[in-house]
């Protein structure tokens, strides 16, 4: 029966919903706040912690259909694609989830209900296999699902035994097999021939267990559960009758449209299918924020782009063309994922930028290697040349793999790393980073946040710290942590500073100069000013004028945010932020410089909502439920089951654990005072608000009363003002060099008398003063024309160096040449020169010997008239 690959997805989700499993949206291809990934690589990574059991949700059942990618990490299939039926960087997987509800029993029997009843496939297609040790699932299959013996296959490698990352949330599995017929090569799983394509895996189930630490041991999660996943490509393949996951319908489409866009006849070429799986890989991740760069996921989307458009370059495209494939993957896919029309202007222009740096490399590049092929002796491009692809041309080392193995040969990758290496030394020796040393403290105190609505309150002593150590009492003049049950005082988080103040107790005032989370414990950094112990009872009072400040920076964070947003595109996400008393700091994903006109509508636009004066609700809600209703997620950021969501009219929603003013209007004003790129593809606004914006508004004003004054205006003609006065300068500075050029001929006409004869010819030698040295050779030539026959050779002491010129009239050129005679005084003075026999220069570094060299010059002269 055939199915559309949506349709499958839907099915699925359905299926599962019937079952009491929560719908769960996918989550970004960018992990939220879980640095162990890469990448979002299995439909599970959004419930580790709940697994963990260090995250609840409302539901104990779930249902998904998570966008993953597998190009770099712990499971990498970038290096498969193209030469597999079933390897993609970008794939569906169909998952459903039990937190300690159901276990393997239930699992196991939704997984055959769903296959075989909902979906139809055959019982005698598939087998299964099990983990070797595991003879509960063994026996489920057996007797409770009837799946004969000889199907169930016990398997002892970490092919049965799931585990996310190196660390995290693990266990044994069982994985469901379909056989696609005896015409295909290959052979069962455990099997020497299991690599071929006969039995292809299409479902995995696991029984999450365990928590794999650093160092291998596995600790009991608190309760059992069951994470599984299906690549939807895989199943859409069997319900559509076909053996690749690249005849399926949605990559059949891609795979038409590619093939047009770069003008190819083969539908089956294997570029084609790379194609169309890169599309969708850099589509999702740059729509999920991640931007083409030199390291990290940049790098990796980098990496796919240009394999992508080495592909296209092979099938013959002759032009920029793997940015035009995106419309079809809109087609393809933005039913189910309506962020990919959404940013369709943001993706298409980072492809475009991207392919156009690279094509101006690539063609040299592939010189540069298909030589090195050539004259290969052996199978193996060497590392230094893969290097050198790396580094001059920007072919990243498994393009150039890519390129290696179509032509059978290897590349040497210890030489590559080695080479690597010996660059990232010459750029630490280059560089002087110094070490980060983080504060190794822990707490497992529990104190709670009472400064939404209080400024002060009372509180008690939790626990104490003194350099890293806890400590039952901080002494009078020491610095420490103070650990309070409740505090109205805000730890540093989501970008906002903690806030200061101070702790009174009995015995005296301990100020705090800064605010931190330790675990869920609240940490108040600062020094006694009298001795506070464990146990004291102390009035907590944070400085209010500085927590309002960071309140009005903090709210207009949120418009500008907004406003980003509406003025120059959904692309626009939260890269980092700062939230201080001073100014607030906004870093964000965008392209291209912000130009002026657009940097003032932003300003004006977060203006106007201050104006506004819209009150501020903040609500806590279901995350879900936020999200439904529109509100921003930041991104990379993790967030609670419950959260809170902070609007502001309808321009803004935000989920944000910050303080934030009553209303819009209490910022009072909002002023931009810079805006800069810091990183490829992340710009970085910062801007005052309220006082400090009056401040900065006023200290501009002032700057301008300034200038005006010192140009004699008034401060709204000031532009035109300074306008004048620099066109005035510059026509003065014509003026004076016409006059020096005057005064130069002048004193050229004076020295005129200086000429003597020898043998009947005139000559003029002469040391020049205050005659600027360009001006030389117009002084020459009017004192030739002057002349009207005779030789001429002037010189200029002009600080450390001397400039010299020789001028001979025509009639006398045959007896003697300006460039000897140039020559003949610059040995004189350190130099060297040249030119016309009629006209030659010459520069010196003696100016000591100018004058006795000039005079020397009659007796030259004498000998070659
Ligand atoms: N998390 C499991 C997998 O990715 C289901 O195979």
């Amino acid at each position: 029966m055939f199915k559309t690959t949506a349709e499958i997805r839907n099915t699925f989700l359905d299926y599962f919903a019937q079952h009491g499993h929560q719908k769960v949206s996918s989550s970004s291809l960018v992990p939220a706040d879980d640095p162990t990934l890469l990448f979002t690589n299995a439909g599970m990574n959004q419930f580790k912690d709940v697994f963990l059991g260090a995250d609840k949700r409302s539901y104990s059942r779930a249902v998904s259909s998570q966008r993953c990618v597998r190009a770099g990490g712990k499971h990498n299939d970038l290096e498969n694609v193209g030469y597999t039926a079933r390897h993609h960087t970008f794939f569906e997987m169909l998952g459903n989830f039990s937190f300690g509800d159901y276990f393997k029993l239930d699992a196991i029997k939704f997984s055959w209900e769903f296959l075989t009843e909902h979906l139809g496939l055959p019982k005698e297609k598939l087998l299964v296999t099990v983990y070797s040790e595991d003879d509960e699932a063994f026996d489920i299959w057996a007797k409770e699902i009837g799946v004969p013996q000889e199907k169930i296959i016990r398997i002892s490698t970490s092919d049965n035994f799931w585990s996310m990352g190196d660390t995290g949330p693990c266990g044994p599995c069982s994985e469901i097999f379909y056989d696609h017929g005896e015409h295909i090569w290959g052979g069962p799983p455990g099997s020497p021939e299991e690599d071929g394509d006969r039995f292809i895996e299409i479902w995995n189930l696991v029984f999450m267990q365990f928590n794999r630490q650093a160092d291998g041991t596995m600790d009991p999660l608190p309760k059992p559960s069951i994470d599984t996943g299906m690549g939807l490509e895989r199943i859409s393949a069997i319900l559509q009758n076909v053996h690749s996951n690249y005849e399926i319908d949605i990559f059949q489409n891609l795979i038409k449209d590619a093939a047009e866009i770069v003008g190819s006849n083969d539908l089956t070429d294997k570029s084609l299918r790379v194609i169309a799986d890169h599309i969708r890989s850099c589509g999702f991740l740059i729509c999920d924020g991640v931007m083409p760069s030199n390291e990290g996921r940049g790098y990796v989307l980098r990496r796919i782009i240009r394999r992508a458009v080495r592909h296209g370059y092979k099938l013959g495209a002759k032009d920029i063309f793997f940015y035009r494939l995106y419309n079809s993957l809109i087609e393809q896919m933005g039913d189910a994922y309506p962020e990919l029309k959404q940013l369709q202007t943001t993706v298409e222009k980072v492809l475009r930028i991207e392919e156009e740096q690279f094509s101006r490399t690539l063609e040299r590049g592939m010189q540069l290697l298909n030589d090195a092929i050539e004259q290969l002796d052996g199978d193996t491009i060497a590392g230094e040349t893969v290097f050198k692809l790396y580094d001059t041309y920007g072919f990243p080392a498994d393009l150039t793999n890519d390129i290696a193995r179509e032509k059978e040969l290897k590349i040497d990758e210890a030489g590559f790393e080695a080479a690597m290496q010996q660059q990232r030394q010459r750029a630490q020796q280059a560089s002087n980073f110094g070490a980060d040393y983080n504060e190794m403290l822990k707490s497992d105190q529990q104190s709670e946040f009472t400064g939404y609505d209080n400024e002060q309150g009372q509180a008690n002593v939790l626990e104490l710290f003194v350099e890293g150590q806890s400590v039952q009492a901080i002494s009078a003049g020491q610095e420490g942590i103070v650990v309070l049950d409740n505090t109205p005082f805000y730890a540093e988080s989501g970008g906002q500073v903690g806030d200061s103040g101070t702790l009174k107790t009995a015995a005296g005032l301990f100020t705090v100069k800064d605010t931190v989370k330790l675990g869920k414990a609240i940490a108040h950094k600062g020094q006694a000013g009298a001795e506070i112990k464990v146990g004291d009872s102390v009035e907590a009072t944070i400085s209010a004028n500085r927590r309002q400040a960071i309140k009005l920076n903090h709210s207009a964070t949120h418009l500008l945010h907004a406003a980003l947003k509406q003025i120059l595109g959904d692309h626009v996400n939260q890269k980092g932020s700062l939230v201080e008393a001073e100014r607030l700091r906004f870093d964000f994903s965008h392209f291209e410089a912000i130009n002026k006109v657009q940097l003032q509508q932003i300003e004006n636009m977060v203006n106007e909502q201050i104006r506004q004066n819209h009150s501020l609700t903040t609500q806590l809600m279901e995350l879900e439920a936020a999200k439904a209703s529109g509100a921003q997620a930041l991104f990379g950021e993790k967030y609670d089951d419950e959260v809170r969501v902070v609007t502001m009219g309808n321009f803004s929603v935000e989920l944000c654990g910050g303080t934030h003013v009553k209303r819009t209007g209490d910022i009072g004003l909002f002023r931009i005072t810079s805006e800069g790129g810091i990183a490829a593809g992340v710009r970085r606004i910062e801007a005052v608000t309220g006082e400090a914006a009056l401040h900065y508004s006023q200290q501009q004003t002032q700057q301008i009363g300034e200038l005006a004054s010192m140009v004699k205006s008034d401060t709204s003609h000031v532009a035109e003002r300074i306008q004048q006065v620099l066109e005035q300068s510059k026509s003065l500075e014509k003026e004076l060099a016409q006059l020096k050029q005057k005064m130069a001929s002048q004193a050229g006409a004076d020295m005129l008398s200086q000429a003597v004869e020898i043998n009947g010819v005139k000559v003029l030698a002469a040391v020049l003063e205050g005659v600027e040295a360009k001006s030389l050779r117009d002084m020459c030539d009017s004192l030739k024309g002057k002349m009207g026959s005779g030789v001429l050779m002037l010189g200029l002491a002009n600080g450390d160096k001397v400039n010299l010129i020789a001028g001979v009239t025509k009639d006398l050129t045959s007896k003697v040449k300006a460039g000897e005679l140039v020559n003949f005084v610059a040995q004189q003075v350190g130099g060297k020169g040249g030119g016309r026999p009629d006209m030659a220069q010459a520069g010196g570094t003696q100016p000591q010997n100018l004058k006795a060299a000039i005079e020397s010059v009659a007796g030259w002269l004498e000998n070659q008239l």
